[in-house]
């Protein structure tokens, strides 16, 4: 299994911070946001990782990570998204080559989350993984829509749904085979209208070929891409580092 961490996307919810440097970069407590899905694969098991990124200050990363190597990878490789807000679908597609038929962790870069993955990256075979969370908010995710016959088997799921049919946020976190990319190809930039390939229709070609597994996060997870998230995020783990 590689990892593939996505960091594209221009930030503009946290200007003016995100002109200073890449939103990825930005301090969740006493460390860069990035370190945190870096720590979580390599806590996983997975240490050859892909970070893909785009917009003005992807120089940044170089300098801040460097080889990857006191994070613990042991490979660690950049790629540029050409079109920075295509979608996440679309930042992921880059990584074929670098997964070269291998099955791949794929961790949003503004999620942090503490809950050890390695069990469900050490069982995985094929197909795909998404990990849920119950949220107060789910109108900001993509949300898991339960079949009514049986509740353990997820019927579709919606991104930013007006009415949510679930509290189940899809986290940025997958596990995924190579079919992915197969996946990635089909889909339809106008799937929610917003121009973006998104992998929230790349879980649902999943679904359709039933072959979406999930699991639930039962412990610390937050995106940070709103000042909001930010926050709550940096006094989770600001606590949590203190009361070491
Ligand atoms: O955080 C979990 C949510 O992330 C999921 O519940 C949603 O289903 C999923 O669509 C996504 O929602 P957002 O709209 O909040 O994603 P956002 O555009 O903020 O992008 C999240 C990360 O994905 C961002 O930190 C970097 C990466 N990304 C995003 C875009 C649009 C890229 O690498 N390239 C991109 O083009």
């Amino acid at each position: 299994m590689k990892g593939v961490i996505l960091a594209g996307g221009l930030g503009t919810r946290l200007y003016p911070l995100t002109h200073v440097t890449n939103k990825h970069l930005l301090p969740v407590f006493n460390k860069p946001m990035i370190f945190y899905p870096i720590e979580t694969l390599v806590k996983a098991g997975v240490t050859e990782i892909m970070i893909i990124t785009s917009g003005p200050h992807v120089g940044d990363f170089l300098g801040t990570l460097k080889n990857g190597q006191e994070l613990g990878c042991t490979h660690l490789e950049y790629a540029y998204q050409e079109k920075p807000d295509g979608g996440i679908a679309d930042a992921l597609a880059i990584a074929e080559d670098f997964a070269d038929g291998d099955n791949l962790a794929v961790i949003l870069g503004d999620n942090t989350t503490d809950a050890d993955i390695s069990k469900p990256i050490a069982n995985f075979k094929d197909g795909a993984v998404i990990f849920l969370k119950k949220v107060t908010d789910p109108k900001r995710f993509g949300v898991a829509v339960f079949d009514p016959k049986d509740k353990t088997k997820i019927a579709r799921i919606d991104e930013k749904p007006d009415k949510p049919a679930s509290d189940y946020a899809v986290t940025g976190l997958y596990i995924y085979d190579n079919k992915v990319f197969d996946y990635i190809r089909m889909c339809d930039p106008n799937y929610i209208g917003r121009n973006q390939l998104e992998i929230t229709q790349v879980n649902n070609f999943y679904i359709e070929d039933k072959a979406l597994g999930w699991e639930e996060l039962k412990s610390f997870w937050s995106d940070a891409g709103t000042f909001e998230s930010l926050y709550r995020s940096n006094e989770y783990w600001a606590k949590k580092e203190l009361k070491k």
